[in-house]
């Protein structure tokens, strides 16, 4: 049972919630069935607050804060959601859809795809920035899976599976910036890998149609995440 000077209280879109010390404001919204998007959080991995969907006001600060990586604190006056919060929230998806080349109509993640949910939830209608239209490989060189960087939002779910629940750490980032992107290795094919044990979480975490298995035809690829489950019991035993 947690001492007492473990648990904070603070407000929460107007409503009084308490939490322990160590949970993030991401952590005690869902709790208490406060909806906030989320792109890079996964519960089980570690959270590195790359997508910033889950940006919340705190009273006090002319900041706004990433939900995910924000610990409570008492007292805390927080909004979740505001329309100022949804605006920005849109806008954040804009910049997703127009930085690489989203075409769900073609593409195999159709209809299974958390950025494609969150962006009829939130209601983005249309993109009122231009498109950038990179030019970037499809990286089919593995026996069972592709990569397609046109579809990546380098959330680094891939990366942190990887690393911190399969233990091979065969992907990670490359360059900065808008030339960021994820690699395999020392940036080789996939196919080439040394490290890849061909276990598939990668693709599974993987929210978007970046990361798929080979022979699915458009909207056919749907993601098993039936064993996150276990990567947060995983690691809450290691804590
Ligand atoms: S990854 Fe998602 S948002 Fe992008 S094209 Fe595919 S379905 Fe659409
Ligand atoms: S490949 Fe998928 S999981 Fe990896 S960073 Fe890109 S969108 Fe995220
Ligand atoms: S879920 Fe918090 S920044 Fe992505």
């Amino acid at each position: 049972m947690k001492a007492q000077s473990d648990i904070k209280t603070l407000m929460m879109d107007g409503k009084q919630v308490s939490a322990r010390s160590e949970e993030t404001l991401l952590q005690v919204a869902r709790e208490n069935n406060i909806f906030v998007p989320t792109l890079c959080h996964m519960d089980g991995l570690s959270d590195v607050g790359a997508c910033r969907l889950c940006l919340v006001e705190v009273k006090g600060s002319n900041k706004l804060a990433a939900a995910c990586v924000t610990k409570v604190q008492e007292g805390m006056e927080v909004t979740v959601n505001s329309p100022r919060l949804e605006e920005y929230r849109r806008t954040i998806l804009e910049f997703f859809f127009t930085e690489r080349n989203h075409i769900c109509s073609v593409c195999v993640s159709n209809g299974h795809c958390e950025l494609q949910w969150l962006a009829m939830k939130l209601g983005v209608t249309h993109v009122r920035l231009p498109y950038l239209h990179p030019h970037l490989e499809v990286d089919a060189t593995h026996p069972r899976f592709v990569a397609d960087h046109n579809r990546c939002i380098l959330c680094s779910r891939c990366v942190r599976v990887c690393d911190e629940i399969e233990g091979a750490h065969t992907w990670d980032f490359t360059a900065r910036g808008f030339q960021s992107r994820v690699i395999t290795d020392m940036n080789d094919p996939w196919g080439n890998s040394d490290s890849c044990t061909g276990c598939g979480k990668c693709v599974h975490v993987c929210p978007t149609g970046a990361l798929t298995e080979k022979g699915k035809s458009v909207a056919e690829m749907s993601k098993r995440q039936q064993f996150l489950p276990y990567l947060t019991l995983m690691r809450e035993e290691r804590e």
